[in-house]
């Protein structure tokens, strides 16, 4: 299903090797701290297969814009509590500073390098990778390593340079775990399957929602977050102006799809049938043919949502979930978000069904509140996930396909 060289497959002993992994983490901004990262775990992991290697990771975090656009300091700090090699952090990318460290760096070592979308180029992407090899970060870096290690599972759909730029890709040991679920998924799973579907990016998961209900992969839709706004206002049902607010571009493009979509398969796309607003403190539990009246942004899935998406969930043999159903951040809009992973823990004890979790965020949710070993899987991939269970090659896995040693 997945064509590619492991770094299992070859021999990492003193090599200098550039790590690529996805360490976008949830950030407290306010605190400029790093929020339970299991990506930042999972690499603290990945780790223990290059311990005879020297290793320089290059990563990104956020956008250029963006709040939590910061400096991967914080991230090579938070590194340090899951391994037990020495990591150091240099405010260079592919400068003199950088080649110096990099051409200095002993074997045992972790060199963060500072992170790469600050480079601009990083935020263009490359259909056609040998565009991408002529860049100059790729030049100067690539003469420097035996072995590019893509790992960078979260950010596969990126046809980013530092994704799939280099001139011969290895898979890391954390995209070869993923996909290893990621066939299971693929490959004939038992139904009935849901899908959990909270955050952000409302579109991109409504077009994954779509895909798999068109292939016959998908029983139940459990829509929460901004991807039920988009649904429920394309079907005229008001959820009030800082709602639309946040989906109206895609509700522009997407709208008479939108219906079409929703009247095909109505029974299998579950909405909300109530949120939760902030009222000066208090959750407040609001109707759906009450948000127009209140006009405030919704946080959370209300108490019937979240029975009759447990409810679907104990039939279900496969579950995957996508994007945090409430701002979990905040806590007055936590308890949805805890409950529905708590649901998906409970189908795997209780019905051995497989439970994936998926994205940065839903991730760091799990790890928060205490689920993080009780679901079968956590993926380090959000939008990824997504798009490689919605049967796209994406660009890190034709990378990986086209450039093996
Ligand atoms: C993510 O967290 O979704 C990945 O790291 C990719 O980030 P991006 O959506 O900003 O490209
Ligand atoms: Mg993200």
């Amino acid at each position: 299903m997945f064509d590619y060289v492991s770094y299992k497959d070859v021999d990492l002993k003193g090599k200098k090797v550039l790590i690529r992994p996805d360490i976008n983490s949830n950030i407290d901004v306010q605190n400029k701290s790093i929020r339970e990262s299991p990506r930042i775990q999972a690499l603290g992991k990945a780790l223990e297969e290059f311990k005879e290697s020297a290793v320089v990771i290059m990563a990104h975090q956020s956008r250029p814009g963006s709040k939590d656009f910061t400096s991967l300091k914080l991230h090579a700090e938070e590194l340090k509590k899951y391994t037990d090699m020495p990591v150091n952090f240099v405010d260079d990318i592919f400068g003199e500073k950088a080649i110096q460290r990099i051409k200095d760096l002993k074997i045992g070592e972790v060199l963060v390098l500072e992170n790469v979308r600050m480079w601009d180029t990083e935020n263009k992407t490359f259909e056609d990778f040998s565009e991408a090899e002529k860049l100059e970060m790729i030049q100067a870096l690539a003469p420097l390593f035996d072995y590019f290690i893509a790992d960078a599972f979260g950010a596969a759909h990126r046809a980013q340079p530092s994704i799939i730029g280099w001139p011969k890709l290895i898979a890391g040991p954390t995209v070869v775990k993923e996909f290893e679920y990621m066939a299971k998924l693929l490959d004939n799973p038992e139904k009935p399957i849901a899908m959990l579907i909270g955050g952000a990016k409302a579109i991109d998961k409504y077009k994954a929602m779509k895909f798999n209900f068109e292939n016959d992969r998908l029983d139940y839709a459990l829509c929460a977050g901004l991807t039920a706004i988009l649904i429920m206002e394309a079907l005229g049902i008001h959820t009030g102006e800082p709602n639309k607010k946040a989906i109206e571009k895609d509700l522009s493009k997407a709208k008479d799809d939108i219906i079409a979509t929703y009247e095909k398969y109505k029974q299998n796309i579950i909405l909300p049938k109530d949120l939760i607003i902030n009222d000066n403190g208090n959750r407040k539990n609001i109707e759906i043919n009450d948000l127009e009246e209140y006009n405030a942004v919704t946080g959370d899935i209300g108490e019937e949502t979240t029975k009759e998406f447990t409810n679907i969930m104990k039939k279900c043999k496969t579950i995957v979930a996508n994007g945090p159903p409430g701002i979990f951040e905040e806590e007055i809009f936590r308890k949805g978000t805890k409950d529905m992973i708590a649901a998906m823990a409970n189908s795997t004890i209780e019905n051995n069904s497989l439970t994936v979790i998926g994205g940065g965020e839903m991730g760091t949710a799990a790890e928060m509140f205490g689920y993080a070993d009780k679901v079968s899987f956590i993926s380090t991939g959000g939008g990824a996930m997504l798009e490689i269970l919605s049967g796209i090659e994406v660009p890190l896995v034709k990378a990986l396909r086209e450039k093996k040693p």
